[in-house]
């Protein structure tokens, strides 16, 4: 099992902090965002790494982690020129993959949970994990009936199926690249992981798309809002009484 750690975009959300250095680099308590995700990674026993970054700050990214020894993993840098969406990890990550399976992380997801067991457990297609919220419309959202089988997903919806948000990690099979250069991009212009078309919907379609719920925090720290919320837990995590 490999891993990819997204970290390109513009953060436009977190302007002026995003004119510091990438949102991805900004610190979470006592460490920068991007640690949060790829100790999940590793975790998960993933020592295999590929950071994709914007071209902005990428020197910040290599001063910061370097060669991933000191972290016990092997880092591989690739540069997103322009935010053409999340499934671009895929033909970026290309080479990268090779013919193994690869776990993506949002690098500005965090999260207070172990997905060993499913890293462990994987074999092939795919495996995408929600979590319920009061605010599905701000996520991809996943339908799944009582047995756990999807129905459907969509891409922040007006009017959402259910209160199951598409959490930033998901799991494929090397099939995920082809499917990632079959693409066309969706309705705002992006090649999407949720929405249509999509690479969770294209394993849906096949049969071969599971469903997980998460337990733990699960915050997408690219507003000022959750970026907060996730200094604040992690600041709590840590003995700090806020
Ligand atoms: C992206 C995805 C969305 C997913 C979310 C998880 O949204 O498009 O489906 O639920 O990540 O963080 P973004 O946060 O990039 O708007």
């Amino acid at each position: 099992m490999k891993g990819i750690v997204l970290a390109g975009g513009k953060a436009t959300r977190l302007k002026p902090l995003s004119k510091i250095t990438s949102k991805q680099l900004l610190p979470v308590y006592n460490k920068p965002m991007i640690f949060y995700p790829l100790e999940t990674l590793l975790k998960g026993g993933i020592k295999d790494i590929l950071i994709i970054m914007a071209p902005e700050y990428s020197g910040h990214f290599l001063n910061l982690l370097g060669s991933g020894k000191e972290f016990g993993a092997r880092f591989t840098y690739e540069i997103q020129e322009e935010p053409r969406g999340l499934a671009d990890a895929f033909i970026i990550g290309e080479n990268f993959i090779g013919d193994d399976n690869v776990c993506l992380i949002l690098g500005d997801n965090i999260f207070d949970y172990d997905f060993s067991p499913f890293i462990q457990n994987f074999s092939s297609g795919a495996v995408t994990f929600v979590k319920q919220v009061h605010d599905p419309e701000r996520s991809g959202v996943v339908e799944f009936d009582k047995d756990m089988k999807v129905i459907s997903i969509e891409e922040k919806p007006a009017n959402p199926k259910s209160n199951y948000a598409s959490v930033g990690f998901y799991i494929y099979d090397h099939r995920v690249i082809e499917i990632a250069k079959n693409l066309k991009p969706s309705g705002r212009g992006e090649l999407e992981i949720n929405g249509t078309p999509s690479i969770n919907n294209t394993f849906l379609e096949m049969g071969e798309l599971k469903v997980s719920i998460i337990e733990g925090l699960w915050e997408d720290a690219g507003t000022f809002n959750s970026l907060l919320r996730a200094n604040i837990y992690w600041a709590k995590k840590n003995g700090f009484t806020v």
